[in-house]
């Protein structure tokens, strides 16, 4: 099933959506940033973030505090200082054939009145990162990376250590103040080594040089970033105190002058006439270059009309990179392969038959989703065309429908290939995922992390790092393990970076967590969808953990129609009703959970409205056709109220709410003088 369009959301599904947006971009942003290791391609995280912003526009005022809309991918995380980029470092259009380079041109050319020949500097567009150098006095003095633009990362003390590719000190003389600019990558040769050495130690690889070069860059220790070969090229300028050249020829030479490295292929074109040669020259040249290059920047070389041209958006009127089209070849699918992202998801990889396309060996694509192996009717066994586009994660375009075909339509699978949980794909969403999430191996160092998280249990010493260590040694298999820490105190003080008393410390703030708030509890289990707000909602509904698991576990064998209503009563929606069925349905966590509840005391929440509702502590039955809800609505609001609704009437009944066509229990109410109301009074004194 695909997404629900934009257009057509309810303002419930609209809310729930943009809280899963958040939830999702925030969990890929980390991947990218954080952990330099992608999930998805760059095309599916442009799409989450539009599909997050569409909603943002038909729905302002479900906006949230923590919108993806206000945080920019790059921008700053933990750990490094930010800095300010004197002026701010932009990026650049995009032209993919001669036509589009073309009316580049044209567009300057208006724009100035322009009917000379325009001269161009060409440099091959290396696809690292950009970093903003400032020299004071000739010295190196810091360096930021791009980040949102506007302000980096402070890494100084990173680039400091990239003694050969930058110099600590101008040679001759330079403006007293200048911010100098330029690519930070990884070679070819140098990101397969490295990659080799991740692998001999059994520490994740990088999906490519890029994101290598961004992690090596992104060290919070410099000494690991001494060890990664990092290269650079200059090509470009920020603010600086008094001219240095004419035209950018003028300042590239400038900057071999100073001792950077200028990429050497940069070529100064007398016209625009002479681009598509060079851009020919550069494909062709591609493959054999020892760096990954995507395209080439043209940029007008006079720095005078630059000034005029200035800038439109965030990019300049002056500079275009003319990317080179996606490099592909054919091969054969050998198998799809199911993996488990740490949120649950289920993606599909194509394991290919090795092939070289555009220099690089391609072994595996992504499938994006269940949805896309269908479309494309994908067979184990196809020949297909695979693609590297600017990503570096391949893709599979098409299959190469007049070779043998496989024999059989691929069948996505139900069950986790992980844990085994069944994996459940909700109406309207794109991903199957795994509901075992307390088990289930690929998600446990995730869920942990969250389980010991400040609004969760908030266990002081547990960081992400520290419960991927333990997770290491075998001594966290799911959240109950966490109360036997304690009985490895002594170990623990062994460890490095442990003594005694931070040990004693761990213990102890575990211990203290043994007694936790229901809704902490709640939001510590890491449902989908099940937020602190939720959590708390679901807490006071229901009061205690007792009487909530056991209606959840009803709710796992209701029909869809009263899942629905049991969204809307609780006030939190269908889709995260169809949650916790989901992870109530799976045994799996049944059992985690009762394990987990076993450790621990959990507090009763104080019961939402109930006590001054008129009719709290009333035995209810509702008989008869409801007009206005559900019976499952009408029973889970009364309960919510502090009634308690039972199918039969007896003596002991208070209220019986009597709906069209009732028949025997509303006799027998009159028989027993027990307090009949209509549908409409009823609604009345539970207000509305
Ligand atoms: S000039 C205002 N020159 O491409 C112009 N950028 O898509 C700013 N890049 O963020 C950039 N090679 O990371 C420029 N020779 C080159 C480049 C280059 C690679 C990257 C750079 C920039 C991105 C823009």
């Amino acid at each position: 099933m695909t997404e629900i369009p934009v257009a057509d959301l309810t303002e419930d599904q609209a809310k729930a959506e943009l809280a899963r947006l958040a939830m999702e971009i925030a969990y890929h942003d980390r991947a990218y940033h954080q952990h330099d290791a992608p999930e998805i391609t760059d095309a599916e995280y442009d799409a989450l973030r539009r599909r997050n912003a569409a909603i943002e526009a038909r729905f302002p005022a479900l906006v949230r505090s923590d919108s993806p809309t206000n945080r920019v991918g790059g921008a700053p995380d933990t750990g490094f200082a930010k800095l300010r980029h004197r002026v701010p470092m932009l990026s650049l259009d995009n032209a993919f054939d001669a036509e589009e380079f073309a009316e580049f041109c044209a567009r300057a050319r208006r724009f100035l009145g322009w009917t000379e020949a325009l001269a161009f500097v060409a440099e091959p567009k290396i696809d690292g990162l950009s970093i903003n150098l400032t020299y004071e006095n000739g010295v190196f003095v810091r360096g930021a990376t791009r980040g949102d633009g506007t302000e980096g990362e402070d890494v100084t003390a990173n680039l400091r250590t990239m003694r050969d590719a930058i110099p600590q000190r101008l040679n001759g003389p330079a403006p007293a103040s200048i911010e100098i600019r330029g690519e930070v990558f990884m070679t070819k040769a140098d990101f397969l080594a490295l990659n080799e050495a991740q692998a001999a130690a059994e520490h994740k690889l990088f999906a490519n040089p890029r994101n290598a070069a961004a992690g090596g860059l992104r060290q919070l220790d410099s000494r690991v970033t001494a060890t990664r070969r990092l290269s650079l090229f200059a090509y470009a300028m920020g603010e600086s105190s008094e001219p240095v050249a004419e035209t950018h020829a003028g300042y590239l030479k400038r900057l071999r002058g100073w001792g950077f490295a200028v990429n050497p292929l940069s070529r100064r074109l007398k016209t625009e006439n002479e681009a598509a040669a060079f851009q020919a020259e550069m494909g062709a040249r591609r493959a054999g270059l020892p760096y990954d290059i995507d395209g080439v920047v043209y940029k007008i070389d006079d720095l005078a009309l630059q000034r005029r041209l200035g800038f439109v958006g965030r990019a300049p009127r002056w500079a275009i990179a003319w990317k080179f089209p996606a490099e592909q070849a054919t091969t054969v699918l050998n198998d799809i392969r199911i993996q488990v992202g740490r949120t649950g998801a289920l993606t599909p990889v194509a394991e290919l038959e090795p092939v070289n396309v555009g220099g690089v060996l391609v072994a595996r694509a992504t499938l994006h989703n269940e949805d896309e192996i269908a479309r494309k009717d994908l067979r184990i066994g196809d020949t297909v065309v695979v693609q590297r586009a600017g990503d570096v994660i391949p893709q599979i375009v098409s299959v190469v429908l007049d070779k043998p075909r496989g024999a059989e339509p691929y069948k996505y699978p139900d069950i986790c290939p992980a844990c085994g949980s069944h994996a459940v794909r909700p109406p309207g969403e794109a991903v199957r995922r795994c509901t075992g999430g307390l088990i289930c191996p690929a998600q446990r160092v995730e869920r942990l992390i969250h389980f010991v998280s400040r609004n969760a249990f908030d266990i002081d010493g547990l960081g992400e790092k520290t419960i991927q260590e333990f997770y290491a040694e075998g001594w966290l298999r799911g959240p109950a393990d966490l109360f036997h820490l304690p009985e490895r105190e002594a170990e623990i003080a062994e460890r490095e970076g442990w003594g005694k008393l931070s040990a004693s410390n761990l213990s102890r703030a575990i211990r203290a967590r043994r007694v936790i708030a229901l809704e902490r509890f709640i939001f510590a289990l890491g449902i989908r969808r099940i937020g602190e707000s939720n959590a708390k909602l679901l807490a006071r509904h229901y009061g205690s953990y007792a009487n909530w698991r056991a209606q959840m576990l009803a709710a796992t064998t209701i029909g869809s129609d009263e899942r629905l209503a049991l969204g809307s009563i609780l006030g939190i929606g269908p889709a995260i009703a169809e949650e916790l069925a989901d992870f109530f349905g799976e045994p799996r966590n049944r059992g985690a959970l009762d394990e987990l509840a076993a450790e621990l005391t959990i507090e009763d929440a104080a019961r939402a409205e109930a006590a001054d509702s008129p009719v709290a502590g009333k035995t209810v039955v509702f008989t008869g056709t409801l007009e206005t809800m559900t019976r499952p609505e009408a029973k889970a609001r009364a309960e919510s109220l502090g009634a308690k609704v039972t199918d039969s009437v007896s003596k002991k009944t208070d209220i019986v709410v009597v709906g069209a066509d009732a028949g025997s229990k509303a006799r027998k109410a009159a028989e027993l003088g027990v307090k009949t109301v209509t549908e409409a009074e009823w609604r009345e004194l539970v207000g509305g």
